[in-house]
């Protein structure tokens, strides 16, 4: 599994916390921007990353800004990408288990990183269920290509 990892100016130190979580249990990272604390545009890195899993280049993606929220809102504008803030583990599960998340978002001024952390492995370690969640994610996707 193969994970794209970026962040916004907000999101960057979590993202380096969440990076070395990642490669210290050998899981495949891409690093993606920002690459310092200057201050950028998080829908530019929502592009790149979410780029990343719609060409097969990742399997599922990880986002940071500050509060996960302006950056949730514009993966979810790249076509194929289900992208899901989560503040607990709760949600990190079971937005993999029904709705078929495939870029998790956090909040780098709203989480610490051992909570981040915590999310980011139940988030990874989580299939879809499919059955009937399929046919509502499916219905997600109409609604996309309408
Ligand atoms: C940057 O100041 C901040 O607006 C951004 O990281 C994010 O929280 C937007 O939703």
């Amino acid at each position: 599994m193969r994970i794209a990892v970026g962040s916004d100016h907000a999101g960057f130190v979590l993202k380096g916390e969440i990076l070395a979580m990642l490669k210290e249990k050998n899981i495949d990272v891409i690093e993606m921007g920002c690459m310092n604390g200057e201050s950028c545009d998080y829908p530019l890195v929502a592009r790149e990353v979410c780029s990343q899993i719609t060409d097969k280049k990742a399997d599922l993606g990880i986002l940071i800004c500050g509060t996960g929220l302006g950056i949730s809102i514009a993966a979810n504008k790249c076509k194929g990408i289900r992208a899901a803030v989560c503040t607990d583990c709760y949600m990190a599960k079971y937005t993999r288990l029904h709705n078929d998340a495939n870029v998790l978002c956090l909040g780098g001024r709203v989480i610490g990183a051992g909570l981040a952390c915590e999310i980011v492995r139940t988030f990874l370690v989580t299939s879809f269920e499919g059955g009937r969640h399929k046919r509502r994610v499916d219905q997600i996707g109409e609604i996309e290509n309408s």
